[in-house]
C-alpha cells in the first residue's frame, strides 16, 4: 500500500518551494569514476509537481538537463502519548507531533569532471527556483581537503560557528563521524537544527554557512541517530535513512551482526512509513566504504547493537580494506572511540576489537566523535585480551590489551607513525566533556597525545599525494594541533 500517495491529495500546494533547500550527497557510488556523479536532493511539501536539475560544467557550456528526479513520500504518525525514554523525552515531552507527508526528492548529477566545479539550478514547473556550484570528487592525481567534526547538530551556537569556520576553509566534503542530529535524529530535529545551519543562505559564525548546498556531507550514525530506543517513542527518529544517500555496498546484515531492532516495539503504521521511506537504505547504508582523492575510506556503525565480534562482519571489513592496498591512504570513521581519555563514555571500548584488522590493512587514521572534545592518540598497536571469561569485552564495553606506542611521533610528525593514530573529534556543537582533564595530564591515558576540550572544534586534513597535513582548527579558527604525516 502506498500511504504516502493517499496522504498526498490531502495537502495544499504551499508557496515555498523548499521545505529544505538543495543539498549534496556522496549517491549509491562507491568507486571513483571518469564520469562523476553525485546526488542532489531536496525536500517539499505539497502535490508533486515536474521538477528539472540542469548542470553546467566549465568543459560545456550548454545546460544539460539531469535525468528525471525521483520522489519519495515520506511522513511519521504521532508517537506514543506516554515517552519515558533515554532520548529526548524530558525537553520534548510526551510523544512527538505526527510529520505531515513530505517529498524528499533525489536527482543524479552525472558526467561531471572529477576535481572541478559544476553550477547546478533546480527547476519547478520550468521556473529556475535554486541554483548553486558544486564540487564533483576529486580524482585519485588530485589534493584534496575535508574537515570533520562529531557530536554537532544541537541547537548550540557553537554548531553555528564551527558550521562557519568549516565554510572558510573551502573543504570537498565534510565527514561526521555520528551524532549528527540531536537529540534523536528525528525528522522535526533535522528542519530546526541540521539543515538550518548547515545550508544557510549566507555564511556566518551567528547562522551556519551554505555548505550542504556545494559539498557532499558524508556520515556515519551514532547513538542518537539510530539508537535502538528511539523509534518506538520518536516514529520520526531513524532519518539518517530518510534524509541520506550513501553507498550501498556494505555487508548484508545477519541477526547476529545487529543485536535488535530499530522499528520493533512502534505501531504497524509507523514501521511501514519509515521502510517506505527509507527503503533500499536500510539498514545496509549505516557501514559502506568510498574512495576520495588517492584514499580509500571505510565508514561503521559503531552503535552498541552492533556485534563487532562477528565473523562476516570482520571479514567484510578486512577484505574491504585489503582491495584498497593501493590506495595512499586509509581511513576508517565511526562514533565511539576505541581509545579515550575523557572520564566520559570511557567503557565504551568495544571498537578496540577491530584494532588488529586496521593494523593489518595499514590504516592511517581512525576518526571517531562520541566524546564531546578533541583527542589525538600516539601512533600505536593494540593486541586486545580476552576477559577472564573468554568474552572480547567486559559488561560495559571495555577491552583490556597491551599497546605499543609510537611516542617519537609528536607535534609536526616525524614522517611516518609506526601504527595507527586514532582521532577523536567530537566538539563540533553539544556541550563539551571534561574540560577539567585538558591540563591533567596525569588524568589521561598513556596512549593519549593531545588532549584539548576547552573549545568547540574541528579537524581540517589536506591530503596531498604521500602527505597529509592534520590541523585541529577552534570554533574562532585557532590552530589547537597540527601534524603531518610524510610516507
Ligand atoms: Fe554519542
Amino acid at each position: 500500500m502506498c500511504a504516502g500517495a493517499v496522504l498526498l491529495s490531502q495537502t495544499a500546494v504551499t508557496g515555498e518551494p523548499f521545505l529544505v533547500k538543495p543539498y549534496l550527497q556522496l549517491g549509491d557510488a562507491p568507486e571513483l569514476a571518469k564520469q562523476e556523479s553525485l546526488v542532489l536532493m531536496w525536500h517539499t511539501s505539497g502535490r508533486s509537481v515536474a521538477w528539472s536539475v540542469e548542470v553546467r560544467t566549465a568543459k560545456d557550456s550548454n545546460w544539460r538537463k539531469m535525468s528525471e528526479p525521483q520522489a519519495t513520500a515520506v511522513s511519521a504518525p504521532a508517537g506514543p502519548p506516554e515517552v519515558a525514554g533515554k532520548y529526548g523525552a524530558k525537553k520534548d515531552g510526551p510523544g512527538s507531533a505526527a510529520i505531515p507527508v513530505h517529498l524528499v526528492y533525489r536527482a543524479a548529477l552525472t558526467n561531471l569532471e572529477p576535481g572541478q566545479e559544476f553550477s547546478y539550478r533546480v527547476l519547478r514547473e520550468g521556473k529556475d527556483v535554486f541554483s548553486a556550484t558544486g564540487h564533483a570528487r576529486k580524482s585519485a592525481r588530485q589534493s584534496y581537503r575535508f574537515v570533520l567534526f562529531g557530536d554537532c547538530a544541537a541547537g548550540t551556537p557553537s554548531e553555528n560557528a564551527v558550521a562557519y569556520q568549516a565554510s572558510l576553509a573551502h573543504p570537498d566534503f565534510v565527514f561526521i563521524p555520528g551524532d549528527i542530529v540531536y537529540t534523536a535524529g528525528r525528522i522535526s530535529e533535522y528542519r530546526t537544527k541540521f539543515f538550518p545551519v548547515y545550508n544557510a543562505d549566507t555564511p556566518s559564525a551567528e547562522r551556519g554557512a551554505p555548505l550542504l548546498r556545494s559539498i557532499p556531507f558524508i556520515a556515519s550514525p551514532g547513538n542518537h541517530d539510530t539508537a535502538l530506543q528511539n523509534f518506538p517513542r520518536f516514529p520520526d527518529a531513524l532519518a539518517y535513512f530518510l534524509y541520506w544517500d550513501q553507498p550501498l555496498n556494505g555487508p548484508t546484515m545477519s541477526s547476529r551482526a545487529m543485536k535488535g531492532s530499530h522499528v520493533a516495539g512502534a505501531s504497524e503504521e509507523a514501521q511501514h512509513l519509515f521502510e517506505a521511506g527509507a527503503k533500499p537504505r536500510y539498514p545496509r547504508m549505516a557501514n559502506f566504504s568510498f574512495d576520495y582523492g588517492n584514499s580509500h575510506w571505510v565508514v561503521l556503525d559503531a552503535n552498541s547493537y552492533m556485534d563487532w565480534d562477528d565473523a562476516g562482519l570482520r571479514e567484510w571489513l578486512s577484505n574491504d580494506l585489503e582491495k584498497a592496498h593501493s590506495a595512499a591512504f586509509r581511513f576508517v570513521g565511526f562514533h565511539h572511540p576505541g581509545f579515550n581519555s575523557s572520564k566520559a563514555h570511557f567503557t565504551d571500548q568495544w571498537m578496540r576489537t577491530l584494532s588488529p584488522i586496521f593494523e593489518a590493512k595499514h590504516v592511517d587514521i581512525v576518526f571517531a566523535g562520541h566524546v564531546h572534545n578533541y583527542q589525538r592518540s600516539h601512533p600505536m598497536t593494540f593486541a586486545p585480551k580476552p576477559q577472564p571469561d573468554g568474552a572480547s569485552k567486559g559488561p560495559k564495553g571495555e577491552v583490556a590489551g597491551e599497546w605499543t606506542l609510537d611516542s617519537q611521533f609528536g607535534d609536526g610528525g616525524k614522517g611516518k607513525p609506526k601504527g595507527v593514530i586514532y582521532i577523536v573529534s567530537g566538539a563540533g556543537g553539544a556541550s563539551l566533556y571534561n574540560p577539567e582533564q585538558e591540563n591533567n595530564q596525569a588524568s589521561w591515558q598513556p596512549f593519549t597525545n593531545k588532549f584539548i576540550s576547552h573549545t568547540h572544534s574541528m579537524s581540517v586534513v589536506d591530503v596531498n599525494g604521500k602527505t597529509l597535513q592534520f590541523r585541529q582548527v577552534s570554533e574562532t579558527g585557532e590552530e589547537v594541533d597540527a601534524f603531518r604525516i610524510a610516507k
